[in-house]
């Protein structure tokens, strides 16, 4: 028998590096980030910033009832905005301690955000990490991190470093119990990484501390891939969109490109984001795919769900009379709590749930749930209900998150569609002359072209992309942002400030640093049946440039094959620097192919 040799060194090689890093892991570990110019001295080194009022005060929709729950911080920090600065003489400070939890879902580059802390803590002061979030932060699962440990952790992607999880801090109990890991750990600062449900943990964590005496700051970081934490024009967007939606553009775009090769397909695509369409607006205006959904849009015209099987249909058939048999839809997770008549139900059914919780946690199978649940709604609600497949019915009567969520990303709305989609196309098929013809609504076509559509086959590929682009490696952009909040949070504590969030602006111009009072953002929400209070969502809006650059085009994008397949992130080369198109139009920025935050430092950790 004849006998291989391996290769040279080749099998250690590939031993060596089956552990915590891929070849690339280790490359982009060692790529400098962009550092805003408040941060540095004039000799490069990175220092913590100091903050002064501005004029601009964050006034929430409901003052009175913020008013009435966070008396304390309100009074602190009256709603002003805060503008960092460089530090007139270099801050001394020692033997500060700052813990850092994620929280809510994954997001490309939080560990830098635990790195631009640690930059302007320094060696003097120390950060620790809480394990598994919220819960960690409770049962006080929490250790001192150490350079070393950011050195191998820095510009990866994912939160593997601590672990994130989504408990919301409700219970007096509970409070009490962060206090005591506060104490016990003699925390001067505790920075929350998260989203908009996490950011109220913070905000009433900072009045609890402020009502106990318990002198912690809490400081609240942007992260969420939803793109609904953002806040005008003084926090353009959260951390982890970039990455996500450039993830998802390159796998959208390969299946523009499939569905293009292969001709036969349509590709219906339901994109991670939660309540708001911000990462579907975003891929639509990197890939331009056939035909796109808004949730926005589907509410703000009252579009039904036999009105949106319309649409879809409509353009699926304008393409097959063209010779176009194949196509990509994108379909935004939140969907269906956009479309009126489920809204509708939505809302019943958290009233019923709130009003019967106990009732009906208790009864022993689905189909008792389901008995007990029925009668308490209206009678369209109830109909509704019964014409969806039992999964959705399931996921809608059984699932909420611990903030009284939906948890939209279960129900599978690109497989609605397509059954409803299909249904359709048969009645075409089996009915031609009721589409076909004169008169309004009906399409106008030859009769070759009825025979044509009358031998039409619809083949559908279903894909949820979500999960994939949460821990995807940082963009250069978001490696940058994070660290940057990281800096922000690590000096907000420094200076001693508490119920702030973290933000960075002006993308385009080197980055303004601010700090956003957290109780200025909060609105109430009914969740589970109930107002709570909780920081506002910002949402796709119908008028901003964003949506409109997508509006005059996508009709375009229907008629013809358009697409564009903008390929993987790159760390290196032309688009390396480029932010998200959706953000650079809403800001009004002049180019979306190069962000600037000040200048590139190599990062290292003493
Ligand atoms: P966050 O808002 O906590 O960052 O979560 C984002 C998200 O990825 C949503 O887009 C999605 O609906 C949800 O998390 C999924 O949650 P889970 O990780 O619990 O399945």
């Amino acid at each position: 028998m004849p006998h291989h040799d391996t290769p040279s060194g080749l099998a250690a090689e590939i031993d060596s590096t089956s552990g915590k890093h891929s070849l690339f892991e280790e490359e982009i570990r060692k790529l400098p980030i962009s550092v805003c110019s408040v941060f540095l001295n004039r000799e490069g080194v990175i220092l913590p910033a100091t903050f002064r009022e501005t004029e601009t005060v964050l006034t929430s929709r409901d003052h009175g009832r913020t008013l009435r729950v966070f008396p304390l911080t309100v009074h602190l920090n009256k709603n002003v905005v805060l503008e960092a600065a460089p530090p007139q003489t270099p801050i001394r400070t020692a033997g500060k301690r700052v813990a850092v939890l994620f929280s809510g879902g994954p997001a490309a580059g939080g560990h830098n955000v635990l790195a631009g802390i640690k930059a302007v803590l320094g060696k003097d002061n120390t950060l620790l990490g809480i394990r598994k979030g919220p819960k960690g932060l409770i049962n006080g699962d929490i250790f001192e991190v150490d350079a070393g440990q950011l050195k191998n952790i820095v510009n990866t992607g994912g939160f593997d470093f601590l672990g994130t999880d989504r408990t919301k801090i409700k219970t007096p109990q509970q409070f009490e119990k962060v206090k005591e890991t506060v104490v016990k750990n003699r925390l001067d600062g505790l920075v929350i990484v998260g989203g908009d449900d996490s950011n109220t943990n913070a905000a009433f964590i900072a009045e609890y501390f402020e009502r106990e005496g318990v002198r912690c700051s809490v400081i609240g970081i942007p992260k969420t891939i939803d793109g609904d934490m953002a806040v005008g024009k003084y926090l353009p967007i959260s951390f982890g969109f970039d990455t996500a939606s450039k993830v998802y553009s390159e796998l959208v775009g390969n299946l523009t490109q499939d569905a293009a090769s292969a001709v036969k397909y349509w590709h219906f695509v339901k994109l991670m984001g939660r309540t708001a369409s911000k990462i579907t607006l975003e891929v639509a205006l990197q890939t331009k795919p056939a035909i796109t959904l808004i949730s926005e849009e589907v509410a703000e015209k009252n579009m039904s769900l036999e009105g949106i099987v319309d649409y879809i249909v409509s353009i699926i058939t304008e393409r097959r009379l063209k010779g176009i048999n194949h196509g990509v839809v994108l379909v935004p997770e939140g969907l269906v709590e956009f479309i009126p008549e489920i809204r509708t139900l939505i809302k019943e059914l958290n009233k019923v749930l709130a009003e019967y919780e106990i009732d009906i946690r208790d009864l022993p199978t689905m189909e008792k749930k389901r008995d007990f649940i029925y009668p308490l709604l209206s009678p369209q609600s109830a109909q509704l209900m019964a014409s969806l497949p039992k999964e959705i019915e399931e996921m809608l009567i059984l699932d909420r998150d611990e903030h009284g969520n939906v948890k939209v990303s279960q129900i599978e709305t690109e497989k609605l569609l397509i059954d409803k989609i299909r249904y359709r196309v048969s009645e075409i098929k089996r009915h031609p002359d009721k589409f076909f013809g004169e008169g309004e609504g009906k399409f106008k076509a030859t009769s070759e072209q009825i025979a044509q559509i009358k031998g039409m086959s619809l083949s559908t590929q279903s894909h949820f992309i979500g999960y994939e682009g949460r821990s995807g490696k940082p963009t250069l952009f978001d490696a940058a942002f994070t660290f940057n909040l990281g800096l922000t949070a690590g000096s907000l504590v420094l200076a001693g400030k508490t119920g702030y969030m973290a933000a960075v602006t002006d993308f385009e111009k080197g980055g303004k640093v601010l700090a956003l009072p957290l109780s200025g953002l909060i609105t109430t929400e009914e969740r589970k049946g109930k107002a709570e209070e909780v920081i506002e969502k910002s949402l796709v809006k119908l008028t901003s440039p964003s949506f409109e650059a997508f509006a005059i085009n996508r009709d375009k994008w229907a008629q013809h094959d358009l697409f564009s397949s903008p390929g993987p992130i790159q760390h290196w080369g032309p688009t390396s620097r480029q932010i998200p198109i959706s953000v650079a139009l809403d800001q009004k920025y002049a180019d979306y192919r190069n962000f600037k935050l000040g200048e590139e430092q190599k990062v290292e950790f003493v």
